[in-house]
């Protein structure tokens, strides 16, 4: 079936579960914050939950708190799944993780309302802690749902307020009955904002997904002596105060040195005692890097550790490390990225293929079904900020892309 006869989103309707959505956990700056499991998240998902029994699709939640709605509600086949995550950053935007939930209750109504036939049920899944911001690694439920970790462990994760993850579930009213991992689907399309500039430096409108980055989070714990701002001599100090800044210095000289793909931050930085003056005895942070290349990434780590030891030993503390989250890169199905291409220009739409900076459920689905991702520009490339943006036709453009992809994978007569 072409695509261009395919049934129509519509926008406004896509527009409105947005702004709906947005206005919890409003941050009042056009950003919204609903770290994973706060009281702010568990009334996302129940609106999201609602608007999936409004649809009369069947609504699961598993053992992490992954909310599955399935349409036709009676279906038992392996579905075409879509979705993404709801839960966001502290200084979240209205889109990240939220246009691919809200796009795929949008495709579900649309060929629900289209009296079309389809070969297999529609799925969109709602993925615990894709940020992992308050509890790491991220795409932590999505991981436990391809049963990449194990769900005790998952459970067990203890935030960075101190609260652990299994608790806070139960708190919420999200511990769910279905099992984890969960049943294979189909295949597996997220739409998602780009969050960075490429598409809009290109005057792209779509891009064709063609794999994720590897990710790996550490939390470095440097611990030195504290001692007197004023009367210790700068060769007497061992001030973990500035071990973390010439890491954070480091892995930035570092990725610019490597090129390629390689980032780095530390997002992180805490001090103890935090005060002016006091040589701080103890520094906490954390360093993200990522590269499309795993040996490069697996480099940037080595280098990194190597560092560490020169610093501790330069210095006189002690530093140690814990990994936070360790993802390979990902590519997606190859016939899945040629169909977002194909679907893209066969509704006239600019499309390129690009990997993903960002992390995505779409980077855990992959290691169990056919999967693949469709991207819309992010205005300015800002993301995790309250200034994300996307223009209306391109959220449009997003959301039909993703309904074409979607028909002709459901088989849509
Ligand atoms: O960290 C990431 O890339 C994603 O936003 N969780
Ligand atoms: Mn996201
Ligand atoms: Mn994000």
């Amino acid at each position: 079936m072409s695509v261009l006869h395919a049934p129509t989103i519509d926008l406004d309707r896509l527009l409105w579960r947005i702004g709906a959505l947005a206005a919890i956990g409003d941050t009042g700056d056009g950003g919204a914050c609903r770290l994973a499991l706060t009281d702010d998240d568990r009334v996302g998902r129940e609106l999201v939950a609602a608007w999936m029994d409004e649809l009369d699709m069947r609504v699961e939640v598993d053992a992490i708190g992954n909310i599955r709605g399935t349409w036709p509600a009676e279906a038992q086949d392996p579905p075409v799944m879509m979705g993404s995550h709801i839960d966001t950053v502290r200084t979240g935007g209205i889109l990240d993780g939220n246009l691919g939930v809200l796009a795929g209750l949008e495709v579900v109504e649309t060929i629900a309302a289209s009296g079309r036939s389809i070969e297999r049920p529609l799925c969109v899944a709602v993925f615990t802690d894709e940020e992992g911001a308050r509890y790491p690694p991220d795409m932590l439920g999505s991981l436990a749902f391809v049963g990449g970790i194990d769900l005790e462990a998952a459970l067990g994760t203890v935030g960075i307020d101190g609260s652990v993850l299994g608790e806070e579930l139960d708190r919420i009213g999200f511990a769910g009955a279905f099992p984890c991992p969960g049943p294979v689907p189909h295949s597996y399309v997220e739409l998602h904002i780009e969050q960075g500039p490429v598409l809009e430096a290109d005057g792209i409108t779509i891009g064709a997904v063609t794999g994720v980055q590897g990710i790996s989070w550490q939390e470095v714990v440097i611990r030195g002596q504290s001692n007197h701002a004023g009367t210790t001599p700068m060769s007497h100090r061992h001030d973990a105060g500035y071990a973390a800044g010439a890491v954070t210095t480091f892995v930035r000289d570092m990725a610019l040195e490597m090129g390629g793909s390689q980032v780095a931050t530390v997002g992180r930085i805490s001090l103890i005692p935090d005060l002016v003056n006091v040589v701080a005895n103890t520094a906490t942070l954390t360093v993200d890097l990522r590269n499309t290349d795993g040996p490069s990434l697996a480099e940037a780590e080595r280098r990194l550790s190597g560092f560490l030891d020169e610093l501790a030993q330069a210095e006189g503390v002690t530093i140690e490390t814990r990994s936070l989250a360790e993802f390979d890169p990902v590519d997606f199905d190859p016939d899945i990225v040629d169909l977002v291409e194909r679907t893209a220009g066969a509704l006239g739409h600019t499309v390129s293929r690009m990997p993903s900076g960002a992390g995505h459920d779409a980077q855990m689905l992959a290691r169990v079904c056919p999967t693949g991702m469709v991207f819309v520009p992010s205005i300015a490339g800002i993301s995790h900020n309250p200034a994300e943006a996307t223009d209306r036709d391109d959220l449009g453009a997003g959301a039909a892309v993703l309904l074409g992809v979607v028909s002709e994978l459901v088989g849509l007569r």
